[in-house]
């Protein structure tokens, strides 16, 4: 998608130079734009936990890139596959909810397995996250071929008026390589001359919604409107939101989706209004170990730091400012789980299916 009109990624391999990955160093945006080299597979780790780069597919992808990068400081010796495990175990531990991050360490230690040379394996690594980013781009667009369809249906029952879709945090471009999944569907009816607009819910504490998905629509040209968490229920008993679609870190094989805190809010009362609750994601964060979600899924915690301060952008620069008395005590809880029952479909690359069981290891 475009930044100022120039086409970007988020993650690529740097011109001239394959031994260093470039990323979007999204803890700026939407105040400065700045690229990040990432050389050592600490800085991969960094940047996941840290998030640099955040969103559950390009986490995967990001982790891919980790591992070749790793395997550059590596040498022959009688250790190398424990060394390479534990690299693996090391970007794993980065964060714990987004299940695209195993599906991606997974992938490179299989296609690396059947390597002999460390050469070899290099090879076979940094060409495993390049057809990875690449599936994950190809994904993307299909979601937005599939879930296109939604959108255009409703327009039509509307005779053409705007048709109005939720949205929560940031399951944009920004949060994959390409596309995006929870917007893809959205790029692609405004480029079919749909009208549509985005209710785009701010989703503190990291405000992925307010300065990542704002900053993407607006790119885009898509009209918006970012709202305070809370006024979704308002908005759809009032009769505003014609449609949710958000994203997801992690879905059980039973269709339970963990995503951004505040998503389950959001579907409880898109229920209680009969408004459709569609969930994006490519296979890639469908966890087929898990069958219950809410038991089974690990809720990441983060620092408290995250929800005592805001941070905006005031004097020209990036600023922090304390919300509350220095010493309460906070809760940071990223994710929540939204049980299957309350989702009305999954829009996947493989097609749009309902969230039970089988509908959905039908994609496989
Ligand atoms: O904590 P983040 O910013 O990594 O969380 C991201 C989300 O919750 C997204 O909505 C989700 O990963 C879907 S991304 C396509």
């Amino acid at each position: 998608m475009k930044i100022s009109g120039k086409h970007y990624h988020t993650i690529w391999e740097k011109e001239n130079d394959p031994k260093t990955v470039q990323i979007i160093d999204q803890r700026l945006l939407p105040f400065e734009f700045k690229i990040q080299d990432l050389k050592t597979i600490q800085d991969s780790f960094t940047a996941i936990k840290e998030m640099w780069v955040r969103g559950a597919p390009l986490i995967g992808v990001t982790a891919a890139y980790g591992m070749y990068l790793g395997l550059l400081s590596l040498k022959e010796n009688a250790n190398l596959k424990n060394q390479i495990i534990d690299h693996a175990k090391y970007l794993e531990s980065s964060r714990p909810t987004a299940v695209n991050l195993k599906f991606a360490l997974d992938l490179v230690l299989e296609k690396i397995s059947c390597a002999k040379s460390i050469k070899e394996k290099t090879e076979l690594a940094f060409e495993t996250a390049n057809k990875l980013k690449a599936d994950e781009i190809e994904n993307c667009r299909l979601i937005g071929e599939n879930g296109f369809p939604l959108i255009e249906k409703i327009s039509a029952a509307k005779r053409g008026e705007t048709v109005n879709i939720l949205t929560h945090c940031n399951a944009g471009w920004l949060a994959c390589v390409d596309y995006g999944t929870a917007t893809a569907p959205i790029y692609l009816a405004h480029e079919k001359g749909i009208k549509i607009h985005v209710w785009v819910d701010e989703t503190r504490p990291r405000n992925q919604g307010a300065r990542l998905t704002a900053y993407e629509l607006e790119q885009e040209g898509i009209p918006h409107t970012v709202i305070a968490d809370n006024t979704g229920g308002l908005l759809m008993q009032k009769g505003m939101v014609d449609m949710v679609i958000v994203g997801s870190d992690r879905t059980s094989a039973n269709g339970d989706v963990a995503n951004k805190i505040g998503t389950y809010l959001k579907a409880l009362a898109a229920t209680d209004n009969n408004i459709p609750f569609y969930v994006a994601l490519p296979l890639s964060t469908i966890d087929w170990n898990i069958n219950d979600g809410i038991k089974e899924i690990p809720i990441e915690q983060r620092s408290e730091d995250e929800v005592k301060y805001i941070e905006g952008w005031h004097d020209n620069k990036i600023t922090q400012v304390r919300l509350m008395p220095e010493n309460s005590p906070v809760a940071n809880y990223g994710f929540d789980v939204t049980p299957a029952k309350y989702v009305t479909a999954l829009i996947t690359e493989k097609g749009v299916c309902e969230t039970n069981e089988e509908e959905i290891n039908n994609l496989r």
